[in-house]
């Protein structure tokens, strides 16, 4: 299948870049899928302006900026994997403001298969990797999609969880395993 990994952290040597660059060389591993990396943070997407324009125009949104084309990448792929870092008990600005957008075209976007991954400062067990699974369950069961895995770590200086070998080890076999 295809996957496209998303990065929803500004900080593009963090640490939800450093997972999902773990998952990708996993997934590398087998060769079995492709896989395309997106920095979602970099591109400029606009906030959705709930005009409906979208649900007169087959899906098209009115807004011209970046979300388009990630869109019709989202829209190609099999498997869409959101990583993210945690901000107030929730997903990155930056990764919503895709999110929001993607009710441009519900109906094209239905039945993918998804995957979550999430780093924040907290120990895991705390309360934000609970809320930000649920968000996506529901998410998924509203849009038909499979939610393949939600995985998470805890590190909080860029990078720092380069440091701890048995999270870069499960990121690694759980690309390896898709
Ligand atoms: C605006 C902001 C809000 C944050 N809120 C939380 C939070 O609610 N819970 C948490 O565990 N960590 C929180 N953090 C810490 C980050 O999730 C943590 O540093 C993470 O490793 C950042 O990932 P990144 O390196 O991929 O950007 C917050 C950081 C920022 C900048």
């Amino acid at each position: 299948m295809s996957i496209l990994l998303l990065n929803g952290s500004p900080r593009a040597k963090g640490n939800t870049a450093t997972l999902l660059r773990q998952l990708e060389s996993g997934i590398e591993e087998t060769g079995a899928h492709s896989v395309r990396y997106v920095d979602v943070a970099r591109l400029n997407i606009k906030p959705c302006i709930a005009c409906d324009y979208c649900h007169s125009h087959g899906g098209a949104c009115v807004q011209k900026d970046d979300f388009s084309a990630l869109m019709e990448q989202a829209l190609e792929a099999d498997c869409i994997v959101f990583g993210s870092p945690v901000y107030w008990w929730n997903i990155s600005a930056q990764l919503k403001l895709f999110i929001d957008r993607i009710y441009s075209n519900m109906e094209g976007i239905r039945g993918k298969k998804i995957g979550v991954i999430a780093v924040g400062a907290e120990p895991l067990g705390d309360s934000e990797y609970r809320l930000i699974q649920e968000q996506f369950a529901c998410i998924a069961q509203h849009l038909g999609w499979e939610l393949l895995f939600a995985e998470f770590a805890s590190a909080y200086p860029a990078g720092a969880v380069r440091e701890d070998a048995a999270v870069m080890e499960r990121f690694f076999q759980l690309g390896k395993n898709l």
